[in-house]
């Protein structure tokens, strides 16, 4: 009786909590409260049946430890209420601890009770729990105690069935929305690597596991690579190491099937399963496809529950993680179409615009023919902000006669601030490169810096071991160098002045050799030179070569040109003088019959006259001035004819001392002293004595005309063995010759004297290249002039005779060439002879 009205009272009020709005949780916790308030119980509890059916969960308890309540969980069949659930019967123990099916639950609060009813509560004859009561006394429950609390599980069975489905669709439902979340967040970035760790984090919390990883396939070698790894994984190296075939391991296996797999119970034997995965105890793999195209695979480790105990995977899980993999694919390959538009648009857009730099260049370069002018032009565009972009560069050209790198302009700001005021102001003013140059070419010459002061001081030796530089030119490539002080080994002093820190060189190829090489830095802002920055430098630097060779070539035809007109005007002027000459010596010829006759008369009728004679005075005249007719005439016939040398073996300083011995007295008369800087050790040579003593005669003459009121004439002798020549130098303090007619001095008849004939430099020449030799002239107008006169030790005449008229030309061009250029080493000569 006591029981029926029990039991009415609970069934009714389990019914109105069953009906109150509370959830579960709430409402378990009332009916437990219930139950052992109105059976004067110590305590109750209610279990129910996890997902899958083979767990039971502590829901809801009275009198047990609360934070116990969600933690135990225990399997089907195990303990007192494992065995209500899989029997599906109530049961009474008297004495829990004789029970042999008793398992403690250490700190759950079930310790201290000695006697207990576990119902099952059943729905549809299905186990959805257990309900369990306790005393702390040992009790006898009733047949009806038993038959009350059944009573009591099965008016809650429907209800917790409806909670259990609502619950079950809340939670679906909120798994749905935060997979809605997730790949919302996927879509929210472009960013691949971002997405992939965005994916496998997602995963690894939604899901509930230890860890996950993500393969993608490698389209080039087909093997599955790790991308991504989120989680406690002990050995990320070897994992990320380990690229998979299709087949091998669980995600090579996934992704050639493409089909998902589960295991749940790993173990140190599993087939077909990594080594470095068996240390799981359960892994999720499913693979992430695109259009029935397997892009990768997307693996979970070790599922763990809330209180972070292992619990198996399961089917929902699975659709879970192929819903996140399918998601996770899409965006993947959003952000890889988007990645490749992206990178094919900015390369075309950077070839685009490396083009259109190249051809605005290559334009300002073909503006000039002048070396200087196009030098400027090639550095300005690689440090130009639109167009190469470099803070600074050098230009070298390699000096083929000396075998070395020769600087030859620098471009780039002298300081930081310097750099800051240019760019700022060219940034000011957003001129285009064609612009720039204009303006730079309209302002006349660039101020010059102490940058290209520096740049143009280097010179390297074109050798290996001597740097980068020179390594440029031998292996016709660029380099970038991070580190200026391991690798510049130019001159240290210039290094530091020029405070290269990090740069790039590239050769300046012309017909496929070195003309040159570019340095280039960023010393001011630092920036990085890249691969890319060189390639462009590189074809520019192709343009720049041809362009230099061609302003080159443009300068080396102009000065032939202009020797040539040079040659030309020598040869008429020579071809005049022969002409001259020719006519000379004919009406030499003519004159001196009658001149022999004036003579012999006019020395017989001045030898008839008596001293005291008046007439004597006219004959004196007449035989003085026939004796210098007779002269001039013997030195025309002589110049005329072109008499062949006769060699022998001579000592050259014996025929200069007979030839200073004719002028001794007169030099002595004029005051002039002669000083004799005569070489130990000179060879005999093989010359026509008379012929060259007559070379020495006249340079005497000359020199003592220009010293007629006193001076010094050096003498000297020296013998060049690596030539194999005997030098023979004669200078004077004359003054020199002037400017204007230093040119003609060597031709026929040119003369600045009232009674010269201007034939001895014209003989003078012809006998020294009959000799084979060769005529310098230095001339130090306000000074004095050296003679230096070569002739060969060896014989080498019959050559030298028929090549005469070409070496008139060209000694004459030498003297000039001397004359305006060489004085630096003829000076050098002068002094150690
Ligand atoms: N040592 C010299 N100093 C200054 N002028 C010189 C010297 N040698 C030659 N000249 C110049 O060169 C000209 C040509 O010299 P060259 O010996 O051919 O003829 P010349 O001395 O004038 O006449 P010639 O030698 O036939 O008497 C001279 O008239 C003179 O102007
Ligand atoms: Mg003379």
């Amino acid at each position: 009786m006591e029981n029926n009205k029990i039991e009415y009272e609970i069934l009714r009020d389990i019914l109105k909590i069953s009906n109150s709005t509370l959830n579960l949780h709430e409402r378990l916790n009332q009916v437990v409260e219930k139950i052992v308030n109105k059976m004067h119980v110590d305590a109750g509890a209610v279990y129910l049946m996890k997902k899958g059916g083979e767990a039971l969960s502590l829901k809801a308890a009275v009198g047990l430890n609360p934070e116990m309540i969600n933690g135990i969980s225990l399997k089907v069949g195990e303990g007192i209420t494992g065995w209500v659930a899989v029997e599906k019967t109530p049961l009474a123990v008297r004495d829990i601890f004789q029970d042999p099916r008793m398992k403690k639950f250490p700190g759950s609060g079930e310790e201290k009770y000695r006697s207990m009813i576990s119902t099952p509560i059943l729905f549809l004859g299905k186990c959805l729990g257990v309900i369990n009561i306790w005393t702390i006394a040992e009790k006898e429950f009733t047949t009806d105690d038993l038959h009350l609390l059944s009573s009591i599980a099965d008016g809650i069975g429907g209800s917790i069935r409806n909670a259990q489905l609502y619950l079950d669709a809340t939670e679906q439902y909120e798994e749905l929305v935060s997979l809605y979340d997730i790949s919302k967040m996927l879509s929210s970035t472009l960013e691949l690597q971002e997405l992939i760790g965005m994916v496998t984090r997602k995963s690894t919390e939604f899901i509930g596991a230890s860890g996950c990883m993500l393969h993608l396939l490698d389209g080039n070698d087909n093997l599955l690579k790790v991308k991504s790894m989120y989680g406690l994984y002990k050995n990320p190296e070897e994992i990320s190491r380990t690229h998979l075939k299709l087949g091998e391991g669980t995600a090579g296996q996934v992704a050639a099937k493409a089909a998902p797999m589960m295991i749940n119970k790993l173990s140190k034997d599993s087939e077909n399963v990594l080594p470095m995965e068996r240390i799981f105890s359960s892994l999720l793999c499913v693979p992430m496809t695109v259009k029935e195209r397997v892009i990768g695979t997307l693996t979970l480790h070790d599922k763990k529950d809330a209180f972070g105990a292992l619990v198996p995977f399961d089917k929902d899980d699975m659709n879970l993680l192929m819903a996140l993999a399918s998601q996770g694919a899409l965006v993947l390959e959003n952000a890889w179409n988007y990645e490749r538009a992206e990178r094919l648009f900015q390369e075309n857009a950077q070839k685009a615009n490396d083009f259109a730099i190249l051809y605005e260049i290559s334009n300002a370069m073909s503006t000039t023919m002048n070396l200087d002018q196009l030098l400027q032009i090639i550095l300005k565009a690689v440090t130009f902000g639109g167009g190469l972009n470099f803070n600074r560069s050098i230009l070298l050209l390699v000096n083929e006669k000396t075998n070395t790198l020769q600087g030859m302009l620098g471009v780039g700001p002298d300081s930081g601030e310097d750099a800051f005021r240019i760019w700022t102001e060219i940034g000011s003013k957003k001129m285009s490169f064609k612009e720039w140059i204009a303006s730079v070419k309209a302002s006349g010459h660039d101020r010059t810096s102490r940058f290209d002061h520096l740049a143009k001081g280097i010179r390297i030796p074109i050798e290996y071991g001597k740097g980068v530089l020179a390594l440029t030119v031998l292996e016709k490539r660029g380099f970038n160098i991070r580190n200026a002080r391991e690798d510049l080994r130019i001159n240290p002093e210039i290094l530091q002045k020029l405070e290269f820190e990090s740069f790039a060189t590239v050769p300046l190829i012309s017909q496929d050799r070195v003309i040159g090489v570019i340095i280039v830095d960023n010393l001011y802002n630092k920036r990085e030179i890249t691969e890319n920055d060189l390639r462009r430098l590189e074809l520019f630097a192709s343009q720049a070569g041809l362009a230099i060779e061609n302003a080159k070539v443009y300068s080396d035809l102009e000065m032939a040109a202009r020797s040539i007109r040079e040659l030309q005007d020598r040869l008429i002027q020579s071809e005049k003088m022969a002409a001259l000459g020719e006519m000379a010596a004919s009406i030499a010829h003519e004159i001196r019959n009658p001149l022999v006759s004036i003579g012999g008369f006019a020395r017989r009728l001045d030898s008839k006259l008596d001293a005291s004679n008046p007439e004597k005075r006219y004959s004196r005249i007449i035989v003085k001035e026939v004796g210098r007719l007779e002269k001039v005439l013997q030195e025309v016939l002589a110049f005329s004819r072109s008499a062949e040398p006769m060699f022998s073996e001579c000592n050259v300083i014996t025929i200069l001392e007979e030839a200073l011995e004719v002028f001794e007295e007169s030099f002595s008369e004029s005051g002039i002293e002669v000083s004799r800087d005569f070489h130990d050790g000179i060879p005999t040579i093989h010359v026509d004595s008379n012929q060259i003593k007559q070379v020495f005669i006249n340079l005497f003459s000359n020199a003592q005309h220009a010293m007629s009121k006193g001076g010094r004439l050096s003498v000297g002798c020296e013998y060049k063995e690596v030539e194999g020549e005997v030098m023979v130098y004669v200078s004077d303090t004359g003054g020199g010759i002037s400017e204007d007619v230093i040119t003609n001095i060597f031709n026929p008849f040119f003369t600045t004297k009232h009674t010269g004939t201007g034939l001895g430099l014209a003989i003078t020449h012809r006998v020294v290249d009959a000799h084979g030799g060769d005529i310098l002239v230095k001339n130090e107008p306000g000074v004095g002039v050296t003679f230096s006169i070569s002739l060969p030790a060896r014989q080498k005449q019959g050559a030298a005779i028929q090549e005469m008229d070409l070496s008139e030309a060209r000694t004459s061009l030498k003297g000039k060439e001397i004359h305006h250029k060489g004085q630096e080493d003829f000076l050098d000569d002068k002094v150690k002879g």
